[in-house]
């Protein structure tokens, strides 16, 4: 069988950085440590203000497809997946392939286009569709470029401000891919929900903490899920494990949860139960409510033995690198995630050809997704040339002032000069409603 999977990434981080602990903490009379080490945040990207979903996802997808040697005659399909969409009727793949053609060779004519939307599920949604499209033979021995991107901004004073972030994540999905193969199992967890929602406005309206309950409880269903087609998992089946990142602090809670979920019925729940002195087995309480609070009381345990402090130090924390210094990308979030883990292995020369990652994707509203990926022979080439560090660099830190009066601009409410921050180097701009977006 052809392996299908992901054959180049990059991305394009919004180009201004807001200093969570030292610029937006003091500003809102909140201890800087509620972002170092209760959300897990250093710093979040921003959107300058000539930076929107179209010109952030072009300028992601033009780095790949200089980066490959590609032109639009490579390209079969175009799908954007993206919870900031400003149009009901025209596809943001559109937009960015009108930015692409002005600087290729021939067109995208050819190409069919779309845009996915299940909050920040849609990215993986999309490359799902792309492998089925290769899979279902109608690729014509092209590749399709899907491009997750987002401009994850809250109203002024909601708690999600916390959370924000911006930028884009290219991917190329093809037959025989450089970095990863995708499985064909998956598993989900969907239900209707109204934790987090847009209808028809600028910021989305969220209750927070349930958004957090949403989250784990359909992970959970998808990772049972995804067993029934797998077979049970183990934590050391898999050399890393990608979240959704909203924020570090979701995924600290995600981990220990899949880890309990995993290690049930094993050797190693047997040691643990021993060591924390409980073993929670439904039949043994009164109450499902009893059985729930002993499973958290359990947890809380766990999370503080070496085994699995050793295991999230190895599998978890490396795929927040970035996320910590980017904040919520949303529909790209996950795919920084995996970035970071490829990244980490790079760094720490852990080979991991023909290794597995198991990928947790999630969108409000609310579905998970999760799925094993196998990384391939030659992937080390294809990661170290992606560029990230420097990107994170250039961005210009903005004050408290300059972030207030970037929020508004990005709510229509204000105006400003657009060489005021970092000015664009070579790259699509906004340049106005119903005008096509320039390079500059
Ligand atoms: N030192 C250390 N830790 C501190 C602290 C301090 N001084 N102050 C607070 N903390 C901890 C808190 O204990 C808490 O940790 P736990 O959850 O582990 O208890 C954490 O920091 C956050 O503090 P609060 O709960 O007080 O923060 P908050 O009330 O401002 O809300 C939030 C946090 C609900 C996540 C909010 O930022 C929010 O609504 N974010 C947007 C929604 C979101 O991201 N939801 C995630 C799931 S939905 C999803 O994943 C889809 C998506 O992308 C949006």
């Amino acid at each position: 069988m052809t392996a299908v999977g992901i054959d180049a990434i990059e991305i394009w981080t919004g180009k201004l950085r807001l200093d969570l602990p030292n610029t937006f903490a003091p500003a809102m009379g909140e201890d800087p440590e509620k972002y170092t080490k209760g959300l897990g945040l250093e710093s979040s990207s921003f959107p300058d203000v000539y930076e929107d979903i179209v010109t952030m996802g072009a300028n992601a997808a033009k780095r790949l497809m200089d980066r490959k040697g590609l032109t639009p005659d490579d390209i079969g399909r175009i799908d954007v997946a993206t919870e900031s969409a400003f149009d009901n009727s025209k596809p943001v793949s559109t937009y960015i392939a009108g930015c692409l053609e002005q600087v290729y060779d021939g067109d995208f004519h050819h190409a069919n286009k779309g845009e996915r939307k299940f909050a920040c599920l849609a990215g993986t949604q999309s490359i799902d569709d792309a492998y089925n499209w290769i899979k279902a033979g109608r690729n014509r021995g092209l590749g399709a470029l899907v491009i997750a991107t987002d401009t994850a901004l809250y109203e002024r004073g909601d708690p999600g401000e916390a959370t924000q972030g911006a930028g884009a994540v290219a991917m190329l999905i093809t037959e025989n891919p450089s970095i990863v193969e995708l499985s064909t199992e998956q598993g989900y967890g969907s239900a209707d929900e109204t934790d987090f929602l847009k209808p028809n406005q600028q910021f989305p309206s969220v209750d927070g903490k349930r958004s957090v309950q949403v989250y784990l409880a359909r992970m959970r269903e998808a990772l049972e899920d995804y067993e029934s087609v797998s077979g049970d998992t183990h934590p050391d089946d898999f050399e890393y494990i990608p979240f959704h990142t909203p924020f570090p602090g979701m995924v600290r809670k995600a981990a220990v949860l899949g880890y309990r979920h995993m290690t049930r019925d094993t050797d190693v729940e047997e040691e643990l139960a021993e060591e924390i002195g409980m073993q929670p087995r439904e039949e043994a309480y009164d109450t499902r409510e009893d059985y729930e609070e002993a499973i958290r009381a359990y947890m809380d345990e766990l999370k503080e033995t070496d085994h699995y402090r050793e295991w999230y130090g190895r599998t978890i924390e490396p795929t927040l690198e970035i996320s910590r210094n980017v904040g919520n990308w949303y529909t790209g979030s996950v795919h920084i995630a995996r970035l970071a883990a490829l990244r980490d292995a790079l760094e720490s020369g852990h080979d991991l050809t023909g290794k597995r990652l198991l990928v947790g994707s999630y969108g409000s509203g609310a579905q998970a997704e999760i799925h094993a990926e196998t990384v391939v022979e030659g992937w080390e080439e294809h990661v170290e040339n992606i560029e990230v560090d420097d990107q994170l660099a250039r961005r210009y830190d903005i004050s408290y002032d300059e972030y207030e009066l970037v929020h508004d601009v990005h709510n229509h409410e204000k105006e400003t000069d657009v060489d005021r921050f970092s000015p664009p180097e070579s790259e699509f701009v906004f340049t106005g409603w119903g005008r096509m977006n320039e390079r500059r």
